[in-house]
């Protein structure tokens, strides 16, 4: 009952307001709306069945469905976690705050795979000192991944030096497209190996290194092994995919939503033959349907991140993916989600 009624009041408030405004207004409404909402009746949406739980970098979360980065904003973050999301990341904090790049930052676009997202954010956050003082604030009724990006090496250290101990898992984010110099990390293996090392030794935590899908050849050769030398905790492939867009500010941005499912699945299945089973991998890029949850687990990620279905689809985004998932558990007989892994 509540269900069907958010899902209605959700195409409603998106389908016939939000996604008619201009998309900076559109964000801007959405998110005064969500903060707004009471958290306890989010909470009843959520499916609790321990089945779901999965591990990550040594850190149980209550259900495979990660929201990936993009929200700051705690009273966001904590909304999120009643919706039933088995983890939350934090938008990649920088050291200076930062106002993002100038609107048009963020459009719509219909793809062949469905409805997608172009945006050149450009990392819009409070910067480290006020973020420091707010996450404090938000609770851990599931775990929080805190996500950095740096302009440095030591960037990156310091951040994760003092966001650390508000973290279950610390995010590394060295593929966000918008920013010449966070970007260009992931053309520069030698960078990151410098960074991968300076961050291990700042944080005992589990440590996940977010990669790009723009460069498959510098991840194989270089960075995905440069990863394992320093003990990385986990991957998370991966980010937004560069492209041109004239309507963005900056005439390009990072494509996100269902046309990214596809490298997203090659790459995590290769990645597990690469990796072993010990390091955690975290599928993002399009998934928008249990099916694709469940292809992403199949292929052998840990977890599965999204961002672009939870604003396409709306709240009950989880609860539909968690709820697929179990029907797919019981139709094959199994007791938890890391028995759906196929071999090779
Ligand atoms: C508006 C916007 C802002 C984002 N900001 C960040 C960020 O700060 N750090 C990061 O690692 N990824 C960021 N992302 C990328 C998402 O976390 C995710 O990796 C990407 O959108 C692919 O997943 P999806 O297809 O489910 O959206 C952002 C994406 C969008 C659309």
């Amino acid at each position: 009952m509540l269900v069907s009624l958010a899902d209605r009041l959700y195409r409603l408030v998106y389908g016939g307001g939000l996604a008619r405004l201009p998309e900076a207004t559109a964000v801007r409404v959405g998110q005064s709306l969500f903060r707004a909402l009471p958290v306890a009746p989010l909470r009843t949406l959520r499916v609790d069945d321990p089945r779901l739980a999965v591990e990550l970098g040594g850190v149980r979360l209550p259900g495979p469905l990660i929201l990936s980065s993009m929200y700051y904003d705690v009273r966001i973050l904590r909304r999120a976690m009643a919706l039933g999301f088995g983890a939350v990341t934090t938008k990649s904090i920088t050291v200076g705050p930062r106002p993002g790049h100038p609107e048009p930052n963020l459009v719509r676009v219909a793809t062949p795979a469905g409805p997608g997202l172009v945006n050149c954010n450009g990392f819009k956050n409070p910067g480290l000192d006020a973020f420091a003082s707010a996450l404090p604030r938000l609770r851990h009724e599931r775990p929080v991944i805190v996500s950095v990006a740096g302009e440095s090496p030591e960037d990156y250290q310091r951040l994760v030096d003092t966001l650390e101990r508000h973290a279950d898992l610390v995010e590394a984010n060295i593929s966000s497209p918008n920013t010449r110099l966070v970007y260009e990390l992931s053309g520069s293996p030698t960078r990151v190996r410098a960074l991968l090392r300076l961050v291990r030794d700042a944080t005992r935590k589990p440590f996940i290194l977010k990669l790009s899908p723009d460069y498959p050849e510098e991840n194989r050769r270089a960075i995905v092994p440069a990863a394992l030398d320093a003990g990385v905790d986990a991957l998370n492939f991966g980010n937004t995919q560069r492209v041109d867009e004239p309507r963005l500010s900056q005439r390009a941005g990072g494509l996100s939503g269902p046309e990214l499912f596809p490298t997203v699945l090659e790459t995590v299945r290769e990645l597990r033959r690469t990796v072993g089973p010990r390091v955690g991998l975290i599928a993002t890029g399009g998934v928008d349907s249990p099916a694709k949850a469940l292809a992403a687990l199949e292929a052998g990620a840990d977890a599965v991140g999204c961002f672009t279905a939870f604003i396409t689809q709306g709240p009950t985004f989880p609860r539909r993916v968690n709820l697929g998932l179990l029907e797919v558990l019981e139709q094959r007989g199994l007791r938890r989600l890391s028995e759906l892994r196929t071999p090779g």
